[in-house]
């Protein structure tokens, strides 16, 4: 449906939404990353954008296209994601983090080409962690012109999906987490289809609501609507 057609719940609040892998140089042409497709993160860029939200998009390398009434901004490591959102932060009113951001780069990228040694056959790498991203959106602040935005992750897990879940929803201060289950192959990393948990947390207590499994695009659009409605819940 087009913009105007409907009801807009989300008129009036901006979102920013990360999406995609992040890429970590190695040299210059070498890099870390990880097999995030990005097609969750458009989808509710798009669900969000159809509800009437502002919708900034900053993505990682990925194939998709900007969806329609979304703005993009394109990113390739996870320092660049992390300066685009934190330039954002006091625009904020729903930050939905659900890029893979890399958790290690390299200490130090080569300026050249890495060569291969004719007498090594074992290459050590030192990588250093990487920011997190979304656990800096969602400190608590008292700052008045930089207000925290409502804070809603990702959690892609292989294993013990809910327990590691709810420990990062309490652990990074989180209004709600989204469980994915990326161990199963018909669904998750690179699939259209994903099936997930929503747990959101007021004062430590968590709500927990399974979702039936769906379309990335179909998903997207029930989680901005649920996400907003607790959202709405909170600010009352
Ligand atoms: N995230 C982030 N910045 C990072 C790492 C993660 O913003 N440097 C965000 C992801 O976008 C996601 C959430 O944190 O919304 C959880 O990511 P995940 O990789 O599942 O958790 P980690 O905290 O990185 O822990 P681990 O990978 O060890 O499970
Ligand atoms: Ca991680």
């Amino acid at each position: 449906f087009q913009k105007g057609e409907v009801s807009q719940p989300a008129a009036g609040l901006r979102f920013t939404i990360t999406a995609g892998p992040t890429q970590e140089p190695l040299d210059p042409v070498r890099y870390l990353s990880n097999h995030s497709s990005g097609k969750m993160g458009y989808a509710l860029a798009a669900a969000a954008a159809e509800l009437g939200a502002e919708v900034q998009l900053i993505s990682g390398p990925v194939n998709l296209a900007i969806p329609a009434g979304v703005n993009g901004t394109q990113v390739t490591t996870a320092k660049q994601m992390l300066e685009a959102c934190e330039s954002r932060r006091s625009t904020t009113d729903i930050f939905i983090a659900c890029a893979a951001v890399a958790d290690y780069r390299a200490a130090t990228p080569a300026d050249q080409k890495i060569k291969k040694q004719a007498n090594q056959d074992e290459l050590v790498l030192k990588l250093v962690k990487n920011p997190d991203i979304l656990a800096n959106m969602a400190k608590a602040t008292t700052d008045k012109n930089n207000p925290r935005p409502f804070c809603v992750g990702f959690a892609a897990e292989t294993q013990q999906v809910e327990d590691y879940a709810q420990d990062k929803l309490l652990r990074k201060n989180l209004d709600a987490i989204v469980a994915n289950d990326v161990s199963d192959n018909s669904i998750g990393f690179g699939s259209d289809e994903n099936r997930v948990i929503l747990f959101t947390q007021h004062k430590q207590t968590i709500q927990r609501e399974a979702l039936p499994q769906g379309s990335k695009l179909a998903l997207g659009r029930q989680l901005i609507e649920k996400l907003l409605a607790f959202y709405k819940e909170q600010k009352t």
